[in-house]
Protein backbone atom coordinates (compact mmCIF):
# COMPACT_ATOMS: atom_id res chain seq x y z
CA UNK A 1 0.00 0.00 0.00
CA UNK A 2 1.52 3.52 -0.74
CA UNK A 3 -0.16 6.44 1.16
CA UNK A 4 0.38 10.00 -0.03
CA UNK A 5 -0.18 13.23 2.47
CA UNK A 6 -0.87 16.02 0.68
CA UNK A 7 0.15 19.41 3.10
CA UNK A 8 3.15 17.12 4.98
CA UNK A 9 5.05 19.61 6.33
CA UNK A 10 1.99 21.63 8.41
CA UNK A 11 0.17 20.84 11.44
CA UNK A 12 -1.43 17.90 10.98
CA UNK A 13 0.89 16.59 7.87
CA UNK A 14 3.41 16.05 10.02
CA UNK A 15 1.52 15.00 13.12
CA UNK A 16 -0.09 12.63 10.35
CA UNK A 17 3.00 11.28 8.84
CA UNK A 18 4.79 10.32 12.42
CA UNK A 19 1.44 8.37 13.11
CA UNK A 20 1.35 6.72 9.64
CA UNK A 21 4.87 5.86 9.83
CA UNK A 22 4.50 3.72 13.06
CA UNK A 23 1.57 2.42 12.41
CA UNK A 24 0.80 1.44 8.66
CA UNK A 25 1.41 -2.31 7.84
CA UNK A 26 5.02 -3.34 6.89
CA UNK A 27 5.84 -2.87 3.67
CA UNK A 28 3.48 -0.19 3.23
CA UNK A 29 5.34 3.01 1.56
CA UNK A 30 4.34 6.77 2.63
CA UNK A 31 4.54 9.51 0.15
CA UNK A 32 5.09 13.44 1.94
CA UNK A 33 4.10 16.03 0.04
CA UNK A 34 3.89 19.77 0.44
CA UNK A 35 5.11 23.28 -1.06
CA UNK A 36 7.25 23.79 1.62
CA UNK A 37 11.05 23.19 1.22
CA UNK A 38 11.36 21.08 4.28
CA UNK A 39 9.51 17.95 3.55
CA UNK A 40 11.98 15.81 2.35
CA UNK A 41 13.78 16.67 6.14
CA UNK A 42 10.90 15.75 7.20
CA UNK A 43 10.76 12.04 5.34
CA UNK A 44 14.52 11.78 6.62
CA UNK A 45 13.65 12.64 10.01
CA UNK A 46 11.14 10.15 9.92
CA UNK A 47 12.80 7.35 8.20
CA UNK A 48 14.81 7.23 11.16
CA UNK A 49 11.98 5.57 12.98
CA UNK A 50 12.48 1.40 12.83
CA UNK A 51 9.97 0.61 10.78
CA UNK A 52 9.15 -1.14 8.03
CA UNK A 53 7.53 1.47 6.08
CA UNK A 54 9.45 3.50 3.52
CA UNK A 55 9.04 7.10 3.26
CA UNK A 56 9.70 9.79 0.64
CA UNK A 57 9.58 13.16 0.86
CA UNK A 58 8.59 15.69 -1.95
CA UNK A 59 8.68 20.01 -2.17
CA UNK A 60 7.98 22.13 -4.87
CA UNK A 61 5.15 22.76 -6.79
CA UNK A 62 4.45 19.61 -8.43
CA UNK A 63 2.55 17.11 -6.07
CA UNK A 64 2.77 14.31 -9.06
CA UNK A 65 5.98 12.36 -8.08
CA UNK A 66 4.34 11.90 -4.75
CA UNK A 67 0.98 10.55 -6.12
CA UNK A 68 2.51 8.63 -8.54
CA UNK A 69 1.65 4.40 -7.27
CA UNK A 70 -0.88 6.07 -4.48
CA UNK A 71 -3.32 3.67 -3.15
CA UNK A 72 -4.60 6.88 -0.61
CA UNK A 73 -4.01 10.52 -0.61
CA UNK A 74 -4.70 12.30 2.85
CA UNK A 75 -5.44 16.39 1.95
CA UNK A 76 -4.60 18.48 4.72
CA UNK A 77 -2.89 21.04 2.21
CA UNK A 78 -4.18 24.54 2.94
CA UNK A 79 -4.48 26.84 5.31
CA UNK A 80 -6.26 27.33 9.32
CA UNK A 81 -8.33 29.07 11.18
CA UNK A 82 -7.32 31.82 13.62
CA UNK A 83 -9.52 32.91 16.53
CA UNK A 84 -12.76 35.26 15.34
CA UNK A 85 -12.81 33.04 11.62
CA UNK A 86 -15.27 30.30 10.53
CA UNK A 87 -14.28 27.47 8.38
CA UNK A 88 -15.89 29.01 5.34
CA UNK A 89 -13.52 32.63 5.39
CA UNK A 90 -11.15 29.07 4.50
CA UNK A 91 -12.37 29.04 1.17
CA UNK A 92 -10.92 31.92 -0.61
CA UNK A 93 -7.46 29.99 -0.55
CA UNK A 94 -8.41 26.62 0.14
CA UNK A 95 -10.98 26.01 -2.73
CA UNK A 96 -8.10 26.74 -5.41
CA UNK A 97 -5.38 24.66 -3.49
CA UNK A 98 -7.60 21.66 -3.33
CA UNK A 99 -8.93 21.98 -7.13
CA UNK A 100 -5.24 22.18 -8.10
CA UNK A 101 -4.30 19.15 -5.79
CA UNK A 102 -7.17 17.13 -7.02
CA UNK A 103 -6.35 17.74 -10.61
CA UNK A 104 -2.60 16.34 -10.07
CA UNK A 105 -4.47 13.37 -8.14
CA UNK A 106 -7.09 12.84 -11.54
CA UNK A 107 -4.11 12.92 -13.83
CA UNK A 108 -1.91 10.46 -11.51
CA UNK A 109 -3.22 8.22 -9.63
CA UNK A 110 -6.89 8.23 -10.44
CA UNK A 111 -8.32 5.56 -8.95
CA UNK A 112 -6.41 6.40 -5.27
CA UNK A 113 -8.55 6.85 -2.68
CA UNK A 114 -8.91 10.66 -1.67
CA UNK A 115 -9.38 11.31 1.77
CA UNK A 116 -10.02 15.30 1.96
CA UNK A 117 -9.18 17.09 5.39
CA UNK A 118 -8.38 20.51 4.48
CA UNK A 119 -11.33 23.11 5.26
CA UNK A 120 -14.13 24.06 4.86
CA UNK A 121 -14.58 20.49 4.08
CA UNK A 122 -18.42 20.32 3.08
CA UNK A 123 -17.37 22.62 0.45
CA UNK A 124 -14.07 21.36 -0.71
CA UNK A 125 -15.21 17.76 -1.14
CA UNK A 126 -17.61 19.21 -3.82
CA UNK A 127 -14.83 20.62 -5.65
CA UNK A 128 -12.85 17.59 -5.76
CA UNK A 129 -15.69 15.56 -7.30
CA UNK A 130 -16.55 18.49 -9.46
CA UNK A 131 -12.48 18.15 -10.53
CA UNK A 132 -12.35 13.90 -10.88
CA UNK A 133 -15.99 14.50 -12.93
CA UNK A 134 -14.43 16.86 -15.35
CA UNK A 135 -11.22 14.58 -16.09
CA UNK A 136 -13.87 11.68 -16.42
CA UNK A 137 -12.36 9.63 -13.37
CA UNK A 138 -15.04 10.21 -10.65
CA UNK A 139 -15.84 7.30 -8.47
CA UNK A 140 -18.60 8.24 -5.40
CA UNK A 141 -16.82 4.99 -3.82
CA UNK A 142 -13.38 6.52 -3.96
CA UNK A 143 -14.03 10.25 -2.00
CA UNK A 144 -14.48 11.06 1.34
CA UNK A 145 -14.65 14.14 3.40
CA UNK A 146 -12.72 13.18 6.64
CA UNK A 147 -14.97 13.57 9.33
CA UNK A 148 -13.59 11.15 12.12
CA UNK A 149 -12.43 14.31 14.84
CA UNK A 150 -16.16 15.02 15.40
CA UNK A 151 -16.34 10.99 16.14
CA UNK A 152 -13.57 11.00 18.20
CA UNK A 153 -14.61 14.35 20.15
CA UNK A 154 -17.99 12.99 20.40
CA UNK A 155 -16.40 9.87 22.03
CA UNK A 156 -14.68 11.70 24.30
CA UNK A 157 -16.11 14.05 25.42
CA UNK A 158 -19.20 11.10 26.36
CA UNK A 159 -16.94 8.92 27.88
CA UNK A 160 -15.58 11.98 30.09
CA UNK A 161 -19.50 13.28 30.96
CA UNK A 162 -20.73 9.48 32.18
CA UNK A 163 -16.98 8.37 33.58
CA UNK A 164 -16.89 5.25 31.04
CA UNK A 165 -13.94 3.60 29.20
CA UNK A 166 -13.79 5.88 26.37
CA UNK A 167 -12.33 2.57 24.06
CA UNK A 168 -16.31 1.38 24.70
CA UNK A 169 -17.91 4.57 23.61
CA UNK A 170 -18.84 4.93 19.57
CA UNK A 171 -20.81 7.29 18.62
CA UNK A 172 -22.23 7.92 15.21
CA UNK A 173 -22.15 12.01 13.81
CA UNK A 174 -23.63 12.71 10.70
CA UNK A 175 -24.11 15.64 7.95
CA UNK A 176 -21.19 17.63 7.31
CA UNK A 177 -18.00 19.24 9.19
CA UNK A 178 -18.83 22.60 10.31
CA UNK A 179 -20.76 24.06 13.16
CA UNK A 180 -25.12 23.01 12.88
CA UNK A 181 -23.69 20.75 10.37
CA UNK A 182 -22.01 18.34 12.99
CA UNK A 183 -24.29 15.86 14.71
CA UNK A 184 -23.95 13.75 16.69
CA UNK A 185 -26.16 10.85 17.72
CA UNK A 186 -26.40 10.58 21.59
CA UNK A 187 -29.40 8.36 21.72
CA UNK A 188 -28.03 5.64 19.91
CA UNK A 189 -25.03 5.49 22.63
CA UNK A 190 -25.00 2.26 23.96
CA UNK A 191 -25.64 1.63 27.57
CA UNK A 192 -26.25 5.41 28.52
CA UNK A 193 -28.96 7.62 28.80
CA UNK A 194 -29.22 11.72 28.77
CA UNK A 195 -31.17 14.13 29.98
CA UNK A 196 -32.07 16.87 27.35
CA UNK A 197 -30.30 19.52 28.91
CA UNK A 198 -27.23 17.11 28.61
CA UNK A 199 -27.81 16.16 24.69
CA UNK A 200 -28.10 20.19 23.76
CA UNK A 201 -24.69 21.10 26.24
CA UNK A 202 -22.80 17.71 24.86
CA UNK A 203 -23.69 18.42 20.60
CA UNK A 204 -23.06 22.35 21.07
CA UNK A 205 -19.71 21.21 22.52
CA UNK A 206 -19.00 18.96 19.68
CA UNK A 207 -20.14 21.34 17.18
CA UNK A 208 -18.42 23.84 18.53
CA UNK A 209 -14.92 22.04 19.31
CA UNK A 210 -13.01 23.18 16.65
CA UNK A 211 -13.74 26.33 17.99
CA UNK A 212 -12.43 25.38 21.48
CA UNK A 213 -8.97 24.63 20.21
CA UNK A 214 -8.84 27.68 17.63
CA UNK A 215 -9.50 29.94 20.73
CA UNK A 216 -6.92 28.00 22.83
CA UNK A 217 -4.03 28.50 20.24
CA UNK A 218 -4.78 31.62 20.31
CA UNK A 219 -3.89 32.55 16.78
CA UNK A 220 -1.45 29.72 16.98
CA UNK A 221 -3.39 27.30 14.46
CA UNK A 222 -6.36 24.38 14.84
CA UNK A 223 -6.49 21.16 15.75
CA UNK A 224 -3.46 19.53 14.36
CA UNK A 225 -2.56 16.64 17.33
CA UNK A 226 -6.23 14.90 17.50
CA UNK A 227 -7.02 15.72 13.41
CA UNK A 228 -3.49 14.03 12.90
CA UNK A 229 -5.06 10.91 15.16
CA UNK A 230 -8.31 11.31 13.53
CA UNK A 231 -6.76 11.52 9.71
CA UNK A 232 -4.37 8.37 11.02
CA UNK A 233 -7.48 6.38 11.84
CA UNK A 234 -9.23 7.00 8.90
CA UNK A 235 -6.17 6.21 6.54
CA UNK A 236 -5.40 2.92 8.34
CA UNK A 237 -9.48 1.86 8.00
CA UNK A 238 -9.00 2.79 4.14
CA UNK A 239 -5.89 0.71 4.04
CA UNK A 240 -6.96 -2.34 5.99
CA UNK A 241 -10.80 -1.98 3.66
CA UNK A 242 -8.38 -2.26 0.86
CA UNK A 243 -6.51 -5.41 2.34
CA UNK A 244 -9.53 -6.86 2.68
CA UNK A 245 -10.53 -6.85 5.66
CA UNK A 246 -14.08 -7.36 6.94
CA UNK A 247 -16.45 -4.88 8.89
CA UNK A 248 -14.50 -2.17 8.63
CA UNK A 249 -16.57 0.90 9.31
CA UNK A 250 -16.30 4.76 10.30
CA UNK A 251 -18.07 7.47 9.53
CA UNK A 252 -17.26 9.90 6.64
CA UNK A 253 -18.99 12.68 4.44
CA UNK A 254 -19.21 11.63 0.79
CA UNK A 255 -21.41 10.75 -1.78
CA UNK A 256 -23.81 7.91 -0.64
CA UNK A 257 -27.07 8.59 -1.98
CA UNK A 258 -28.51 10.30 0.77
CA UNK A 259 -32.15 11.23 0.76
CA UNK A 260 -30.54 14.70 2.44
CA UNK A 261 -27.96 16.51 0.11
CA UNK A 262 -25.66 15.14 -2.28
CA UNK A 263 -22.91 14.67 0.28
CA UNK A 264 -23.77 13.44 4.05
CA UNK A 265 -21.65 12.13 6.56
CA UNK A 266 -22.62 8.67 7.85
CA UNK A 267 -21.47 5.50 8.67
CA UNK A 268 -20.06 3.44 5.87
CA UNK A 269 -18.61 -0.25 5.08
CA UNK A 270 -15.02 0.10 3.51
CA UNK A 271 -14.22 -2.32 1.45
CA UNK A 272 -11.42 -3.27 -1.82
CA UNK A 273 -12.80 -0.43 -3.79
CA UNK A 274 -13.72 2.29 -0.93
CA UNK A 275 -17.10 2.71 0.03
CA UNK A 276 -18.61 -1.29 -0.14
CA UNK A 277 -21.63 0.06 1.18
CA UNK A 278 -23.33 2.84 2.91
CA UNK A 279 -24.86 1.83 6.04
CA UNK A 280 -28.09 3.35 7.63
CA UNK A 281 -27.64 5.38 10.47
CA UNK A 282 -30.45 3.95 12.17
CA UNK A 283 -33.33 5.55 14.30
CA UNK A 284 -32.81 9.34 15.78
CA UNK A 285 -34.72 11.24 18.55
CA UNK A 286 -37.00 14.08 17.90
CA UNK A 287 -34.20 16.72 18.76
CA UNK A 288 -31.59 14.64 16.20
CA UNK A 289 -34.32 14.69 13.55
CA UNK A 290 -35.26 18.54 13.86
CA UNK A 291 -30.91 19.18 14.18
CA UNK A 292 -30.80 16.99 11.21
CA UNK A 293 -33.41 19.14 9.17
CA UNK A 294 -32.43 22.44 10.70
CA UNK A 295 -29.10 21.62 9.19
CA UNK A 296 -29.87 20.59 5.11
CA UNK A 297 -29.78 24.47 4.03
CA UNK A 298 -26.48 25.14 5.06
CA UNK A 299 -24.98 22.19 4.44
CA UNK A 300 -26.62 22.08 0.35
CA UNK A 301 -25.79 25.64 0.13
CA UNK A 302 -21.90 24.79 1.27
CA UNK A 303 -21.89 21.88 -1.49
CA UNK A 304 -23.50 24.56 -4.47
CA UNK A 305 -20.31 26.71 -3.41
CA UNK A 306 -17.84 23.60 -4.38
CA UNK A 307 -19.59 22.99 -7.50
CA UNK A 308 -19.75 26.39 -8.58
CA UNK A 309 -16.13 26.81 -7.91
CA UNK A 310 -15.05 24.69 -10.34
CA UNK A 311 -18.12 25.62 -13.08
P1 LIG B 1 -0.86 24.18 8.57
O1 LIG B 1 -0.82 25.59 8.14
O2 LIG B 1 -0.12 23.78 9.79
O3 LIG B 1 -0.38 23.23 7.40
C1 LIG B 1 -0.85 23.35 6.09
C2 LIG B 1 0.25 22.91 5.16
O4 LIG B 1 -0.26 22.99 3.84
C3 LIG B 1 1.50 23.81 5.21
O5 LIG B 1 2.65 23.01 5.47
C4 LIG B 1 1.55 24.43 3.82
O6 LIG B 1 2.88 24.61 3.33
C5 LIG B 1 0.81 23.37 3.02
N1 LIG B 1 0.33 23.84 1.73
C6 LIG B 1 -0.27 25.01 1.43
N2 LIG B 1 -0.56 25.05 0.12
C7 LIG B 1 -0.17 23.87 -0.40
C8 LIG B 1 -0.21 23.30 -1.69
N3 LIG B 1 -0.72 23.96 -2.74
N4 LIG B 1 0.31 22.05 -1.86
C9 LIG B 1 0.83 21.39 -0.82
N5 LIG B 1 0.91 21.87 0.42
C10 LIG B 1 0.41 23.11 0.62
O7 LIG B 1 -2.41 23.80 8.74
P2 LIG B 1 -3.03 22.52 9.48
O8 LIG B 1 -3.28 22.87 10.90
O9 LIG B 1 -2.23 21.33 9.13
O10 LIG B 1 -4.47 22.47 8.76
C11 LIG B 1 -4.60 22.14 7.41
C12 LIG B 1 -6.05 22.18 6.96
O11 LIG B 1 -6.80 21.17 7.65
C13 LIG B 1 -6.78 23.48 7.27
O12 LIG B 1 -7.59 23.83 6.16
C14 LIG B 1 -7.64 23.15 8.47
O13 LIG B 1 -8.77 23.99 8.59
C15 LIG B 1 -8.01 21.73 8.16
N6 LIG B 1 -8.49 20.93 9.28
C16 LIG B 1 -9.49 20.04 9.04
C17 LIG B 1 -9.96 19.23 10.05
C18 LIG B 1 -11.04 18.23 9.78
O14 LIG B 1 -11.65 17.72 10.75
N7 LIG B 1 -11.33 17.87 8.56
C19 LIG B 1 -9.42 19.34 11.34
C20 LIG B 1 -8.39 20.24 11.55
C21 LIG B 1 -7.94 21.06 10.51
C1 LIG C 1 -11.70 21.24 13.63
O1 LIG C 1 -12.85 20.77 13.71
O2 LIG C 1 -10.94 21.30 14.62
C2 LIG C 1 -11.19 21.67 12.29
O3 LIG C 1 -12.22 21.70 11.34
C3 LIG C 1 -10.42 22.95 12.34
C4 LIG C 1 -11.27 24.16 12.62
O4 LIG C 1 -11.05 25.17 11.97
O5 LIG C 1 -12.13 24.09 13.51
Amino acid sequence: MKVAVLGAAGGIGQALALLLKTQLPAGSKLSLYDIAPVTPGVAVDLSHIPTAVEVKGFAGEDPTPALEGADVVLISAGVARKPGMDRSDLFNINAGIVRNLVEKCAATCPKALIGVITNPVNTTVAIAAEVLKAAGVYDKNRLFGVTTLDVIRSETFVAEAKGLDVADVKVNVIGGHSGVTILPLLSQVEGVSFSDEEVAALTTRIQNAGTEVVEAKAGGGSATLSMGQAACRFGLSLVRGLQGDANVVECAYVDGGSEHAEFFAQPILLGKNGVEQVLAYGDVSEFEANARDAMLDTLKADIKLGVEFVK
